[in-house]
């Protein structure tokens, strides 16, 4: 592969995602809380695998796409944007393509030392590079989200996630690109052990040789390491574009208010562009258009009647308590969707309902 490569329309549905997520993290972290007039002295994002700046055709690539959405954001006038205060890290690993994304950050923003923000350009490699590219720039004690956007090389030991887990309000984005869960034989054994944190936690995943299992799997495996290296909620789930090969992404964060940041977010990427979020533990239901909200008004989707089943099959659950399942344990459902699919599943005469009354989130409900 040269220096610039074809944007696959995973890569732009996967960047329509970062765009929703990132609107919705910036103000979050910048702005000053109103409630108790605490404002963060520093946040920090890091793109450690951070490509050229550009596709082929023009498209921008992912640090492009993050500083221009920053400075030119609605909320711009209420996030004090400084250099001191807010830095932007990327990290890439060719020499070619770091010299293009030199170039193209500054043929679109001017002289970096003239922006309200400090972004910060490093050759070299993310999980040597990440953690003491962190410590220079004076990142721990605050704020950082890390993006490892590598293709087939996931490469980052535990370790780097880990000491991110552990860092205040720090969130973590890993990507799987298309080919990793069939490619997996070429990768080098100990650098699994590193990524998942020891042999033992992988070679389940291994001995899965069933395709369209191995990605669950894989991913599922990732998402235990996430949790094991410290961070109390994790997402993953398969992005799959309306053509094209799919991207896998598992996404780590201590909080609940970023869990359903980035869900709103998987919601909010539009249906007109045809991608869906498939979660690993369904298999029967299609992996359809994402739904907006007029949409679910009228329809339950098979893949929430399919988790919601799966979960009663464990034992009765009151509804609330399927909701916050559906919130911490499912790719893309919320907590008001329990309500929803348990209406339907009473209708559909799939459920009992334990007492006589209306259907609440109070309701205690079983198979
Ligand atoms: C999938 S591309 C990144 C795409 C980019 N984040 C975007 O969304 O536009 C992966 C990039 O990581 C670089 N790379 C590969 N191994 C690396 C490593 N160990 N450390 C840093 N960069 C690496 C590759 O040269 C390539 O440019």
């Amino acid at each position: 592969m040269g220096v610039l490569w074809k944007l696959e329309p995973a890569t732009a549905a996967k960047h329509r995602l970062y765009q929703r997520y990132l609107d919705a993290w910036w103000p979050i972290l910048l702005q000053t809380a109103q409630s108790t007039g605490y404002t963060r002295p520093r946040v920090t994002l890091l793109d450690a695998f951070a490509g050229p700046g550009r596709y082929q055709d023009g498209e921008p690539g992912s640090p492009v796409i993050i500083l221009d959405r920053l400075l030119h954001h609605d909320a711009l006038d209420r996030m004090q944007l400084s250099p001191q205060r807010v830095h932007l890290v990327f990290i890439e690993k060719d020499r070619a393509r770091y010299e293009h994304l030199m170039a193209e950050l500054h043929a679109r923003f001017g002289p970096l030392g003239d922006l309200p923000v400090r972004v910060e350009v490093r050759r070299g490699e993310a999980g040597l590079d990440s953690l003491p590219l962190l410590t220079e720039l004076g990142a721990w004690g605050h704020p950082i989200l890390g993006i490892f956007d590598s293709w087939g090389s996931v490469n980052v030991p535990l370790d780097v996630m880990r000491r991110i887990a552990r860092n205040r309000s720090s969130e973590v984005i890993t990507t799987f690109g298309p080919n990793w869960f069939s490619r997996r034989e070429d990768l080098n054994l100990d650098i699994l052990d590193t990524v998942f944190g020891g042999r033992t936690f992988w070679t389940p995943a291994d001995e899965e040789l069933r395709s369209d299992e191995r990605w669950r799997i894989w991913l599922t495996t990732y998402r235990d390491a996430l949790r094991r290296a410290g961070f109390g909620y994790q997402l993953q789930f398969q992005l799959v574009p309306r053509t094209g090969q799919p991207l896998y992404l598992v996404f780590g964060t201590g909080s609940p208010a970023g869990l359903r940041a980035m869900k709103d977010a998987m919601w909010k990427v539009d249906d007109r562009d045809g991608e869906s979020f498939r979660d690993p533990r369904t298999r029967g239901a299609e992996a359809d258009g994402q739904l907006n909200f007029f949409q679910m008004d009228e329809l339950c989707d098979p893949e929430l009647v399919e988790l919601v089943t799966q979960r009663l099959k464990t034992g009765p659950a009151v509804v609330e308590t399927i909701g916050e399942w559906l919130l911490t344990e499912t790719a893309r459902w919320m907590p008001k969707h329990a309500l929803k699919a348990a209406r339907q599943m009473r209708q559909d005469g799939q459920i009992t309902v334990t007492g006589a009354g209306k259907l609440t989130t109070k309701s205690r409900i079983s198979l």
